[in-house]
């Protein structure tokens, strides 16, 4: 099944109106880690918080009367259902859609509120997939499908068509890969300009595109474990991966902690809130691997977050960046020891953000007790100091 510019302008003229054209903002902090220009095209900010309003409303703007009368159903972990909710709510149809019972909760309350019947089942999308399909064959409700479909294609599509209209020298579209819709949207936004690469990227904990493209079949992911819950995807769309792997685009997989550094670095130096998931593309930048072509532009594909994930995902995002150093330290136990010991760090410039104490332990002598404490620190050449000072002092200091 092929979608090509002509579709994707197709759904540009349905969207008009509908979905917001976000903005692309140069970052300097993106562009050093590409040694190029690296623009950022927000979908962070478009509306319900993700690009996925695009190819919902696609979907569902084609139904006829008679389908749009039986209602919709849909499986998601978050942002599609709030795409599909939203464009319900505009098209007047009813929609019911199945979340993990996992779902962050705000992309749940987000979903409801836009007005669809919101069924929490199973433990990952795939579960809710099945569920899905089972309510559609029982009640005759429309399947929206997250990316599986030529429509939900094309409407991710005008993501690529907005980035070629913004940035005409575009070099490199950088794109989080999860069931693979958005990118193949890109792709065949892009099918007249060979000069323009795709790049994917997938979640390492949750990549079953690198091994089915080079299988030339979508093939399921071993295991879904992740922070970025939007490309956590079992296993690739068959309509997207045959667009992905016709045009030979690369998919590259990045780590947590390349995730968690990039949503801070997104969150700090260019003061964008994004989603694990979003952030994927200037975690593919962090992580290095083979140069991309610029300018770049790299899709935010999403700004929904948890805040109490945020906060997690802040405080790894933290210690990756080497910002926060654990180590536990033995000091006699006698009064004012403990004091003398906050007094070297305090000496350092680390700030002590938790202290505990360990007084009885199998390998601790009786006038021994072991502090565990957490300091925040300027950086890894901040924490090698740390350390050097404290054992220059005398200390036993063991890291972690
Ligand atoms: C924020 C975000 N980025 C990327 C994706 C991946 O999109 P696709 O499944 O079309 O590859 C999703 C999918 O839900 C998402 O929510």
């Amino acid at each position: 099944m092929r979608v090509g510019p002509a579709d994707v302008a197709a759904a540009a003229a349905l969207l008009d109106g509908v979905a917001t054209r976000t903005p692309v903002e140069e970052s300097r902090a993106v562009s050093a880690l590409a040694g190029g220009p690296v623009l950022l095209k927000c979908e962070n900010l478009q509306r319900a918080g993700s690009f996925k309003i695009r190819g919902a409303y696609t979907r569902m703007a084609r139904l006829s009367a008679e389908e749009k009368a039986r209602g919709v159903v849909a499986a998601s972990a978050g942002n599609h259902a709030q795409g599909v909710a939203l464009a319900a709510r505009m098209l007047g149809v009813h929609a019911t859609v199945f979340m993990p019972q996992g779902a962050a909760l705000p992309k749940v309350a987000a979903t409801e509120e836009y007005g669809a019947e919101v069924v929490l089942e199973g433990s990952s999308v795939d579960d809710c997939l099945a569920s899905a399909r089972a309510h559609a064959e029982r009640t005759g409700a429309v399947l929206i499908h997250p990316f599986d479909h030529p429509d939900v294609v094309a409407g991710q599509g005008t993501v690529g068509r907005e980035i070629l209209e913004q940035v005409p020298d575009v070099r490199t579209v950088i794109v989080p890969v999860g069931g693979g819709g958005l990118a193949a949207g890109v792709v065949a936004a892009l099918a007249d300009r060979p000069d323009v690469d795709v790049v994917g990227v997938q979640a390492a904990g949750a990549a079953a595109y690198p091994t089915s493209l080079a299988a030339g079949h979508p093939i399921p992911a071993a295991r879904l474990r992740t922070m970025a819950d939007g490309i956590a995807v079992g296993r690739p769309g068959d309509v997207p991966f045959g667009i992905l792997h016709e045009r030979h685009v690369p998919v590259r997989t990045v780590s947590e902690e390349h995730l968690s550094r990039a949503l801070l670095l997104l969150a700090e130096r260019a003061k964008l809130l994004v989603e694990p998931s979003g952030a994927a593309g200037v975690a593919a930048l962090l992580a290095g691997g083979p140069p991309v072509r610029t300018p770049a532009v790299v899709i935010l594909s999403g700004g929904n977050i948890d805040p109490i994930v945020l906060l997690r995902v802040v405080r790894h995002g933290l210690a990756s960046a080497g910002r926060y150093l654990q180590m536990r330290v033995r000091i006699d136990d006698e009064p004012g020891a403990l004091a003398a010991l906050l007094g070297e760090l305090a000496a350092t410039g680390g700030n002590v953000m938790h202290v505990g104490h360990v007084r009885t332990g199998v390998d601790l002598a009786i006038d021994e007790v072991e502090i565990g404490v957490q300091v925040e620190t300027r950086g890894p050449r901040h924490c090698t100091a740390v350390l050097e000072h404290l054992r220059a002092a005398g200390y036993r200091v063991t890291e972690g």
